[in-house]
């Protein structure tokens, strides 16, 4: 007699794979490294910016699966300070393509109910750039249902530099004493504050790093890495990982039975 082989996730329809999902155990709180729009393009014998323009594609449908399941937080890596070392070519077109998804996806995201944020050295991008960022910030501050943070121009230790220099600034300043300087009061000065620490960072492409992410924030989330390249990250993908992260067993340093009787 033949054995019936377990069917693999990946067999399972996106009707399915939503019905596995166990909505009590869904992260509040999805980080996303955009990875791999370059090699997509390159694949298909496309410039770069083809992988690039692709990606949007993916960042809707995760934000379109966000505001269905309920996930109150999603933060995506769109630029990081080191982008800044790519060709001049490349940075313009990243750019251009910044302006063009917010002036065209801002009324998309108010009808969605989406916040969307900004983190990074803000003051470094193009002032067209700056504009369309500090509108779209600004049309979309009163809205809830999603909080979308876009790190542009992004660095974790430059994030954790900054943190100090205003803290300091606030102990000089005698709003602050040292003594009360601890965990939480120093996350009040992160860029993220006050969204809590990611619960899943996702990284798409096959890299294994962190890429000067969220460097603090990330302490204990849980970290899934997948080959699948940004522009082919879809529903799908997402729903899997989430699948994984429900998988996943988070003991905080624990052991299991002190998590179940805290719980
Ligand atoms: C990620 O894709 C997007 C940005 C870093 C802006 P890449 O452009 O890094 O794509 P790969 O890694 O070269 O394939
Ligand atoms: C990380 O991707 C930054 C973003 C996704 C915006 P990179 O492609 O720039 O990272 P490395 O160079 O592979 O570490
Ligand atoms: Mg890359």
């Amino acid at each position: 007699m033949r054995h019936q082989l377990p069917i693999g996730l990946d067999q399972l329809s996106e009707s399915e794979l939503l019905a596995k999902l166990d909505p009590d155990l869904l992260p509040k709180h999805v980080a996303v490294i955009m990875d791999g729009n370059g090699r997509w393009a390159e694949m298909r014998g496309l410039p770069r910016i083809e992988g690039h323009r692709e990606g949007i594609h993916s960042v809707r449908e995760v934000i379109s699966l966000c505001l269905e399941l309920g996930i109150g937080a999603l933060t995506i890596y769109a630029f990081s300070q080191e982008n800044w070392n790519r060709p001049r070519h490349e940075i313009n077109a990243l750019m251009s393509l910044l302006e063009h998804y917010l002036s065209t996806e801002r009324s998309g995201l108010i009808e969605q109910q989406v916040q969307f944020r900004a983190i990074g050295r803000l003051d470094l991008l193009p002032p067209s750039a700056q504009h369309w960022v500090r509108t779209t910030e600004r049309e979309t501050a009163h809205l809830d249902k999603l909080i979308l943070t876009v790190a542009l121009s992004y660095g974790g230790r430059s994030e954790i530099v900054d943190a100090v220099k205003s803290l300091v600034a606030a102990v000089k300043a005698g709003a602050v004493q040292i003594d009360q300087i601890d965990e939480p009061l120093f996350a009040q000065y992160l860029s993220t504050y006050p969204l809590p620490d990611p619960d899943l960072l996702i990284r798409t492409s096959g890299e294994t790093r962190i890429s000067n992410f969220l460097l603090w924030q990330v302490a204990y989330t849980e970290l899934c890495f997948t080959s699948t390249l940004w522009p082919d990250f879809r529903r799908r993908q997402f729903l899997l990982a989430l699948l994984e992260y429900q998988r996943r067993e988070r003991r905080f340093g624990r052991v299991l039975s002190a998590i179940s009787s805290s719980a």
